[in-house]
């Protein structure tokens, strides 16, 4: 059967740090609240001409060279991002370009926090399929210059981080699906209901204005996220060890079998509770949340290419995946690495 296999990880984070402290300097927080409530130490930020292509970019070409595939064998790139280069067209178009492969299929995909689980069921699919045989997948995202910086958004802005990370899927035949290396499945969920609990208002179609952008709504702060916390963190843990838990089940695994899991950065509290509730011992669970913040569409790549590179991901380990967010979103995965 055709199934794909993760061959190459990579990441790339941007040069300028910015710890707890260094915001303290310009918003109304303190290291305390911030390390005490997420877990986060610092994050960093891209310079400023630094596109979330660019961050893309960095990342795809470590992929690729950890996969020892030229560019040029990559049939499609799909790209999760909630902070895109351009309203349109797709990121991915513009990292096409750089990368310098006109011609090849591109897919932007809009689910947030879970892009990256989204993303690999769908390269997952199309090969499966037979459609494609090399996928670069890239999560990358630019928050910085994104955020409120005054007291009125000072929960979300703590939060996030830019970075990127990318895998490239490939086609394998697998008779052994017991020991072999593949993406056993994904699960995806999504509920509207939720949608307005973590996000951004404007620009959009829905704002009833005759302009998607104007002074009240920058005034209003509209263009930045909006985020009910205490509302999100209970959701995310409650849908993210729901997932995991008939994940594992529908592939026949228990948390003993599984070597390592990746969980989505958005609070070091969210991926305790997921781990308590589900008895998962805590070095399991790989977290990057402390260096990196929640770079959401990329954390879970991110995660795994600092995992290989600290030699705590390694080929043949079962591993799972869960995120949670904006839309709601959320989803779960199990592969043999
Ligand atoms: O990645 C997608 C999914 N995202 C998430 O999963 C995030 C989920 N939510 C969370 O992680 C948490 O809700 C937060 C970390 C955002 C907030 O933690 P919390 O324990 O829920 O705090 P809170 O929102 O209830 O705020 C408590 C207090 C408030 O002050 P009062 O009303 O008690 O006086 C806030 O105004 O903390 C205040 N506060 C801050 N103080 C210092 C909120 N943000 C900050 C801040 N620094 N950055």
């Amino acid at each position: 059967m055709l199934r794909s296999e993760i061959i190459g990880v990579g990441s790339y984070v941007p040069d300028r740090v910015l710890t707890n402290f260094d915001m303290e300097k310009f918003l109304d927080t303190s290291d305390e609240w911030i390390r005490k409530r997420t877990g986060i130490e610092q994050r960093r930020w891209a310079a400023l001409g630094q596109c979330t292509s660019d961050l893309a970019l960095e990342a795809s070409q470590e992929a690729l060279k950890s996969a020892g595939v030229a560019v040029a064998d990559i049939d499609m790139i799909i790209f999760a991002t909630l902070t895109p280069d351009h309203f349109f067209p797709g990121t991915g178009c513009f990292l096409q370009e750089k990368l310098g492969v006109p011609g090849i299929a591109s897919l932007d995909i809009r689910q947030q926090c879970t892009g990256f689980i989204y993303g690999l069921s769908i390269a997952d699919h199309f090969i499966r399929c037979g459609t494609y045989k090399k996928i670069l997948l890239v999560g990358s995202e630019v928050h910085s210059s994104g955020l409120d910086r005054t007291t009125r958004g000072r929960d979300v802005t703590v939060l996030f981080g830019d970075g990127a990370g990318a895998v490239v899927l490939s086609a394998k035949e697998v008779s052994d699906s017991d020991r072999e290396s593949f993406v056993l499945g994904c699960h995806l969920h999504a509920d509207g209901r939720g949608a307005k609990e973590l996000w951004i208002p404007a620009p959009g179609s829905a704002l009833g204005r005759p302009d998607r952008i104007d002074h009240e709504v920058l005034n209003e702060g509209l263009h930045y996220p909006h985020m009910n916390g205490k509302k999100v963190f209970i959701a995310a843990v409650t849908k993210m060890a729901e997932s995991l838990t008939a994940c594992l089940r529908e592939h026949g695994v228990t948390v003993d079998d599984v070597d390592r899991f990746f969980f989505h950065q958005a609070n070091l509290r969210i991926n305790d509770a997921v781990a308590e509730q589900l008895k998962i011992p805590a070095e399991k669970v790989f977290n990057t949340i402390q260096k990196f913040g929640n770079t959401t569409a990329a954390t879970i790549p991110l995660g795994m290419h600092e995992a290989l590179k600290a030699g705590e991901l390694k080929k043949g380990m079962l591993v799972a995946l869960a995120a949670f967010g904006s839309g709601y979103t959320w989803g779960s995965s199990l592969l043999r690495y």
